[in-house]
């Protein structure tokens, strides 16, 4: 997810040809093979280095394709990994996932040169209830959203439905952090953001490709920056919940590009 900036100047918002969105549906499927690869991993014990080495060996060796996060901006792996209070950008480690966990995985690979990003949470065996209600009520923050996505209606729209939903059940929305266009770069005009208001915004035109990734937090909305300059967390340390998928605009409404067997629409 990218970090908010200011925007100063009209936006450039690709749309991208039929060959790209062809790419994009390549990429994006790839993505999303990695999270089904990586699911039966997730397990109490296994340390998030582990998780990353192993996607890592899959989307090289498996994927022929690169994994876009490793040296972006610096960033030291492949994938990120944000257990329970980690809002984002998680750094995998040596420390081991334990029973009760809620773990983000985030996969983006490049291939062909262009970009596929999404993530999913996962339950580390018996997790409180109050830990599985947030990552279902995320998970409905993100299919609302995609669900409204068609030409013609505006990105205001889509923050304004998340941020309600989310609030109605006394969570909040991470405001620092949005979701992205995306292509040959990672992180692409428009922002997306996961607030706002309806009726506002950029209006969404058929070949635009974006990414839609609300955090929401058990607690308050407010993050901090931890010392290693990525790994964002709840500054009230509560739970964070995220989940991730690449979105085409058709003619007449969407397409996941990120789909995973089993996931329907
Ligand atoms: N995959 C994240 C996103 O959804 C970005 C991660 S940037 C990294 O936009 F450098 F931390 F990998
Ligand atoms: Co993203
Ligand atoms: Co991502």
């Amino acid at each position: 997810m990218y970090y908010m900036r200011l925007q100063t100047y009209a936006m450039s918002v690709s749309i991208k040809s039929s060959a790209q969105i062809q790419k994009m549906r390549i990429a994006g499927q790839l993505a999303a093979r990695v999270l089904e690869y990586i699911s039966p991993h997730v397990q109490t014990g296994i340390a998030t280095e582990t998780l990353d080495q192993l996607c890592h060996r899959f989307i090289t060796e498996e994927l022929l394709a690169i994994p876009a996060p490793l040296n972006y901006r610096g960033f030291p792996k492949s994938i990120c990994t944000s257990i329970n209070h980690v809002v984002c950008h998680g750094i995998p480690g040596q420390s081991k996932l334990k029973d009760g966990d809620i773990i983000n995985v985030d996969i983006t690979v490049i291939k062909d040169g262009y970009h596929g990003d999404t993530s999913m949470m996962f339950l580390v065996g018996n997790v409180p209830a109050r830990a599985r209600r947030l990552v279902e009520i995320t998970h409905e923050c993100l299919w609302l959203a995609i669900r409204m996505v068609r030409p013609g209606i505006r990105l205001g729209d889509l923050g304004q439905a998340i941020q309600q939903y989310a609030e109605s059940r006394n969570c909040s929305v991470v405001r620092e952090y949005c979701g992205h266009g995306i292509g040959l770069e990672f992180h692409e005009e428009p922002q997306v953001l996961h607030y706002g208001e309806a009726g506002t915004g950029l209006q969404l035109e058929p070949g635009m490709i974006f990414t839609i990734e609300p955090m929401i937090n058990a607690g308050k909305r407010h993050v901090k920056l931890l010392p290693d300059n990525w790994t964002v967390v709840t500054r009230d340390h509560s739970l964070s919940a995220q989940w991730e998928h690449t979105i085409l605009v058709t003619d007449v409404g969407h397409e996941v590009l990120t789909l995973r067997k089993g996931e329907t629409p």
